[in-house]
């Protein structure tokens, strides 16, 4: 046929007569400042993708009658680049966020792009903005594919017209705290995700409802929500992260475990690198599988519980230092050699290699030059 894919041998490159002043390390936000350009590429249902292009950052101009704006047409990833010692810019296992958004696009009827291609765009793009990736270890460039339906239509059907972009943003610890460890809020009254649900799809339909249960969180003095799931309640996530429980199980062997990829549960990336790391060091026992607040509270007051943490790109790690549930505060050990320390040795452990891979301190494949 002669529908096209995505090619980025056909990229029109249009740079920006204004380059705007970088941002101190120290005064950035997450989220909150953008490079100078971004990807864009159009799709529709006859032809394909249209030739991408890398132009300047600026707004899109979308009819009122976008589908996105009207049935969230839209999914997204979110990956980091580095810059190493030598100078190298690196991404971080930029193939599971390109596999894991094409999931999420034929989840919501949105077209199917070459995963190679865009990696070669977002090359293109974050040499040509390289001053904006910083070199501080702990500050990076998050990048934002984006694909939205914009057909302008209101009949709820999978849209013909698409446009793919990526935006990116110098970045440093998600958190104004810093690294510093969290507290939850176990949420009761509304649910994240269900099994055959979109949970494992990283689609903005799934983001906005997570904002009342914070903001409910927030008011009590707690900077993220646990997300439960069933009448056994069910641990899922937290906030808009992965979760890790580090204990003495049932059995008293030291196990690491995580809720299983059931449909419900995000597929993330630091998950994945987490797990990998985990069984190499081969030092407990690694499992993903159901865990409930009835059993974790029970270990914790048998004090069973050595560590928790949420995981996630953005963060890489978060800590947990307390979970409030039924109007009872269950405190979960940091370090308990240390009083002054913000993560257990186990969570900074997992941080510290991640990072040492991600900056190309230790070599690896998940470690990708562009
Ligand atoms: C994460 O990386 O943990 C996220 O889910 C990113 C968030 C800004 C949506």
């Amino acid at each position: 046929s002669s529908i096209a894919g995505l090619d980025a041998s056909k990229v029109k490159v249009t740079k920006s007569d204004i380059l705007k002043p970088l941002v101190a390390n120290k005064d950035l936000v997450f989220g909150h400042t953008f490079t100078d350009h971004m990807i864009s590429a159009d799709w529709n249902e006859k032809e394909g993708w249209m030739a991408p292009e890398i132009k300047p950052y600026g707004s899109l101009a979308l009819a009122p009658s976008a589908v996105v704006f009207h049935y969230a047409s839209e999914c997204f990833e979110g990956l980091k680049a580095y810059k190493d010692k030598k100078g190298n810019v690196r991404l971080f296992r930029p193939d599971m966020n390109m596999a894991r958004m094409n999931r999420s696009t034929a989840r919501i009827a949105l077209p199917q792009f070459d995963g190679k291609e865009l990696i070669k765009l977002i090359g293109d793009y974050i040499k040509l903005d390289e001053r904006w990736i910083p070199s501080e270890r702990g500050y990076s460039l998050y990048l934002r594919p984006t694909m939205i339906g914009t057909q302008e239509a209101l009949g709820v059907n999978p849209p013909s017209n698409a446009k793919l972009f990526v935006i990116g943003c110098p970045v440093g610890p998600y958190y104004k705290t810093g690294f510093a460890a969290v507290k939850l809020k176990a949420t009761t009254e509304f649910v994240r995700a269900w099994p055959r649900g979109t949970g494992d799809a990283k689609i903005g339909g799934n983001y906005a409802p997570g904002l009342l249960p914070q903001r409910l969180a927030a008011k009590e003095g707690y900077q993220q929500n646990l997300w439960l799931f069933g009448d056994e309640h069910q641990l899922t996530e937290v906030g808009t992260m992965n979760l890790f429980v580090l204990w003495k199980n049932e059995s008293n062997e030291l196990e690491l475990v995580t809720p299983p990829l059931d449909g419900s549960i995000l597929p993330g990336v630091t998950r994945d690198s987490i797990l990998s790391l985990a069984k190499q060091w081969g030092e407990f026992k690694v499992s993903e599988r159901k865990l409930t607040m009835p059993q974790l509270k029970e270990a914790v007051k048998s004090g069973r519980v050595q560590e928790m943490f949420g995981a996630g790109t953005a963060c890489i790690v978060s800590p947990i230092k307390a979970i409030e549930y039924l109007g009872e505060e269950l405190a979960i050990p940091l370090d308990p050699s240390n009083p002054e320390s913000q993560a257990g040795p186990y969570t900074k452990r997992f941080n510290d290699a991640i990072m040492d891979i991600q900056y190309g301190d230790v070599e690896s494949p998940w470690s990708v030059v562009v």
